[in-house]
């Protein structure tokens, strides 16, 4: 029974890891469908592919496409981002940001949103391969927070937006690291800082650890 359960987590695992978003059209249905746009006041039209992987302590890393869910002990992270079959000119930068649409419930998201991750200066490879890491050179604004849904809660909608980054973003303090992760909007402090609408994004569900 156990060796039985452990090789269909694994298996599931595997195809979790070859799962990856493909399609533009793909992910801007599923943003859609999950009311993505709307309740994060967000204009979503990607023009990347944009991966997230989440390495695992055992096995394949998970690459997400858009709503996956996710049991949260596969969320350790930090999660590592990419760009897949868009070839981004390695001397531009750009920011990528997580946020929690949904706490504490989907319910009543009195303290949403709250920002899980915000960094800038990820730049392409230049490798010019089917996927493109982004790596990062300076230190995260916010940096990566794994998902912890109240217990009792509905899985949360965990939403990572790549933005391309403007000039003097470096010198922005519209966010900084002292600024309160909850009440978050991501749509003002894009406007606010000039980042414009994400050009890829990518969403994966997560709901509180089974209570036994
Ligand atoms: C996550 O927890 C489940 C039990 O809830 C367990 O079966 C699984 O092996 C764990 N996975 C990892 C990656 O730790
Ligand atoms: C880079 O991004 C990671 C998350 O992917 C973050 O943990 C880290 O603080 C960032 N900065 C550096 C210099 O690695
Ligand atoms: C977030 O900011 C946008 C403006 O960019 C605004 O339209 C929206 O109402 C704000 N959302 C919340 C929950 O305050």
């Amino acid at each position: 029974m156990k060796v039985l359960s452990l090789s269909a987590v694994i298996s599931s695992f595997v195809g979790l890891a070859l799962s990856q978003d493909v399609s533009l059209a793909a992910v801007r249905r599923a943003f859609n469908t999950a009311n993505i746009p709307t309740d994060a006041s967000l204009t979503f039209n990607p023009s990347v592919l944009f991966e997230v992987t989440f390495p695992q302590t055992s096995g394949p890393a998970v690459n997400l496409h858009a709503g996956i869910q996710l049991p949260r002990n596969a969320t350790v992270g930090p999660p590592q981002f990419s760009v897949r079959d868009s070839f981004l000119s390695p001397a531009r930068s750009f920011v990528v940001a997580m946020v929690d649409l949904d706490a504490p419930t989907p319910q009543t998201p009195t303290a949403a949103q709250i920002r899980h991750f915000l960094g800038g200066d990820f730049h392409p490879d230049g490798s010019r391969t089917r996927t493109e890491k982004l790596s990062n050179t300076t230190a995260a604004i916010s940096n990566f927070l794994q998902p912890t849904p109240p217990a009792g809660s509905d899985p949360h909608r965990y939403v990572f937006l790549l933005f391309n980054q403007p000039q003097g973003f470096d010198q922005q303090t519209a966010v900084t690291a002292t600024t309160s992760i909850a009440n978050f909007n991501i749509s003002q402090f894009a406007s606010e800082v000039g980042l414009g609408n994400p050009i890829g994004g990518t969403f994966m569900l997560v709901g509180p650890d089974p209570s036994s």
